[in-house]
């Protein structure tokens, strides 16, 4: 009780300073990870010894060291992460689980040919758990945080050669970028924000950005003003929403039948996939309503376990803020 209650405490910390909505001070902090819905995630997969499952983002391999408690003595953990730096954490992490667990450092766009590689398929449960872990949030020289002085950057893989925040923020265009914060943060003042952006470019770190925005917007919102652009860079400098939407199919064509999915989102944008994701693939017919007979031939392969999102408890939200804004859906393979 006390570790959990001291963990709680450094993430708490550790949130503050990278700015997370809902945190109000500047503090140290180390950079542990708490998993968020961490009993419901393994109560939905239903973990049981010697299944076989797929963590499609490992992160600091908490879940992961979870499932494989669970599935003691025999069950098998693969984990997947983009950021090589976060396989690294999660080997450390997990490393008394031995041969029972394997990590690939590979985008969960590969899924099922990483799963197939490593002879993981069919697979009795995979889980998502998107968006940043704290250990990205902790350091600054990744530039996921706005809090924190570093580079713009936020590539999840630095040795991917793709694009940076930097190279979007100083090579779009005014129309481009409000489209971009618009549609990827949802932010209100997309245009004024892009404005500033091009009349102040070239922009370099995370500070000369967030100064930016702070001149033309109110700093008296609820969260801070920087929170919804560095999201919407940093979905578009990773392609989150594209990548998620072709790694669900993936994901249900290798489970087994009985075999669960559970994915915990972070925003509305990556919800609504997972939800329109879940109703087609739990419906046998997906034609339109107007249509006077059935010439699509779909049929359901998901049963939804959860019919609207589970979300976590007020007592997880005060222990671990970073959960404020998830949710979780759980659906199972059918046929
Ligand atoms: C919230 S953290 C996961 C934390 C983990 N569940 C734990 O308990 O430690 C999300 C992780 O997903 C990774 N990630 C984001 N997009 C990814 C992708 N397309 N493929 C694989 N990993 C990805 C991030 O690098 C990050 O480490």
């Amino acid at each position: 009780m006390e570790r959990a209650k001291h963990l709680a405490e450094t993430q708490s910390q550790l949130d503050r300073r990278a700015g997370v909505p809902g945190s109000e001070r500047e503090e140290e902090g180390t950079g542990i990870h708490i998993p968020v819905l961490f009993q419901i995630v393994l109560d939905g997969l239903q973990v049981r010894p010697g299944g076989r499952y797929i963590d499609a983002t490992v992160g600091g391999g908490g879940h992961a060291a979870g499932v494989l408690e669970a599935s003691s003595p025999d069950g098998r953990l693969l984990g997947l992460d983009r950021d090589p730096a976060a396989v690294k954490a999660a080997g450390m992490h997990l490393a008394s689980f031995g041969e029972r667990v394997a990590l690939v450092h590979s985008s969960f766009s590969r899924l099922a040919e990483v799963a197939r590689a490593r002879s993981f398929v069919p697979v009795d449960g995979i889980l998502f758990d998107l968006g940043l872990s704290s250990l990205q949030l902790a350091g600054s020289e990744r530039g996921f945080a706005f809090m924190a002085d570093g580079p713009l950057d936020m590539r999840f893989d630095p040795q991917s050669g793709g694009p940076t925040a930097a190279d979007l923020v100083n090579g779009l265009s005014t129309g481009e970028l409000a489209v971009l914060l618009s549609r990827y943060g949802e932010e209100r003042h997309a245009r004024r924000i892009a404005e500033a952006i091009v009349a102040a470019r070239p922009l370099y770190t995370t500070a000369e950005l967030v100064d930016v925005i702070e001149q033309v917007t109110k700093k008296r919102e609820r969260i801070h003003p920087a929170t919804r652009t560095f999201q919407a860079l940093r979905v578009a400098v990773n392609d989150e929403l594209a990548v998620l939407e072709s790694a669900l199919p993936q994901a249900v064509e290798i489970l087994s039948p009985g075999g669960r999915l559970a994915v915990i989102s972070f925003h509305s944008l990556e919800d609504r996939i997972v939800k329109r994701f879940f109703r087609q693939e739990s419906r046998d017919c997906i034609c339109p309503p107007e249509a006077p007979a059935c010439t699509c031939d779909h049929r359901a392969v998901l049963r939804v376990i959860s019919r609207k999102p589970i979300r976590p408890t007020a007592a997880e939200i005060a222990d671990n803020p970073r959960a404020r804004s998830s949710r979780l859906r759980i659906a199972e393979r059918i046929g």
